[in-house]
C-alpha cells in the first residue's frame, strides 16, 4: 500500500550501498521491518515508507517526485543528470548531504600487457563503459575522439570478449580490475554517495520530517569522526 503523505526514500536495494544505507537509516531512527522481496518498507515509528530499487533508477525518481528523497552515488547522479538534460526531462535534484560511504571513482582502464598509455592511446579506439555521458563529456573536454560502447554490466570483460579496446568503470578496491587482468588509467570521476531531494517538494509536514532528520545525520556523521 502507497501513502503520499508519507515522506518517500529511495535506496539500492542490492548493491554496494545497500548495506550502508540501511544502517544510515537505523542509525536516524527510522524502524524499518524489510523484508528480503518488498519494494516498499513502511517504517513503524515515523511516516517514511523506503522504496527498494536499482540504483540508477533513483535519480530519476527523486527528479520527477516520485520519491521525496534518495540515497545515491554521485556516479550514478551525474550520469543521470547528464541524460536526463539532453532529453529534456527534468534533472534538478537538492543535494542535502554528502554521505562518509560508497566512495569509488570512475577510472579509465585497458588490458595489463599492454602496459603504461599516454591519454593519447585512446584516440580511435572502443571504450566500454556504464557512463556513457560522463565518458563522452571527459573525452570531448580532452579531445580525444574514441567511441563509447554502453553496457549496463560486466563491463570489465569487454575487453577479453573483444567488445572493447579498454574500459571506463567504477573502481573501489581494484579487485575487479585486477581479476580481470586491467590496468587502472586515469580517474574521470571521484564518487560518494549523497543525500538528494526533489527540488519541488512543498509538503511542510514532509519538510519538517526531514528537518528533523538532518541533525541526526549530522550527529552520526561527527560520531564516526
Ligand atoms: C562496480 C564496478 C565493478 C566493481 C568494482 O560495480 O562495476 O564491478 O564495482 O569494485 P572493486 O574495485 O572493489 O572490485 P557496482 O558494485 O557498482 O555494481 P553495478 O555495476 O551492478 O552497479
Ligand atoms: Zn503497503
Ligand atoms: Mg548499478
Amino acid at each position: 500500500m502507497t501513502d503520499s503523505t508519507r515522506l518517500r526514500i529511495a535506496i539500492q536495494k542490492s548493491g554496494r550501498l545497500s548495506k550502508d544505507c540501511q544502517d544510515l537509516l537505523k542509525q536516524l531512527g527510522v524502524k524499518l521491518e524489510l523484508r528480503e522481496q518488498r519494494l516498499i518498507a513502511h517504517a513503524t515509528n515515523m511516516p517514511i515508507d523506503v522504496l527498494r530499487v536499482r540504483d540508477d533508477d533513483i535519480p530519476g525518481l527523486v527528479m520527477d517526485g516520485v520519491c521525496d528523497l534518495g540515497i545515491v552515488g554521485e556516479n550514478v547522479l551525474v550520469e543521470a543528470q547528464a541524460e536526463r538534460a539532453r532529453q529534456s526531462l527534468p534533472s534538478d535534484v537538492n543535494k542535502l548531504a554528502k554521505l562518509d560511504f560508497g566512495y569509488c571513482r570512475l577510472a579509465l582502464a585497458w588490458p595489463q600487457e599492454l602496459g603504461a598509455q599516454s591519454k593519447q592511446w585512446f584516440e580511435g579506439k572502443r571504450i566500454a563503459t556504464t557512463y556513457p555521458e560522463i565518458l563522452s563529456q571527459y573525452l570531448a573536454r580532452e579531445n580525444i575522439k574514441a567511441s563509447v560502447v554502453m553496457l549496463t554490466g560486466s563491463v570489465e570483460v569487454a575487453p577479453r570478449a573483444g567488445l572493447a579496446d579498454a574500459i571506463c568503470d567504477l573502481v573501489s578496491t581494484g579487485a575487479t580490475l585486477e581479476a580481470n587482468g586491467l590496468m587502472q588509467g586515469e580517474t574521470i570521476l571521484e564518487s560518494n554517495a549523497c543525500l538528494i531531494q526533489n527540488p519541488a517538494l512543498q509538503d511542510d509536514a514532509k519538510l519538517s520530517l526531514i528537518n528533523k532528520l538532518l541533525p541526526r545525520l549530522r550527529g552520526v556523521k561527527q560520531a564516526k569522526e
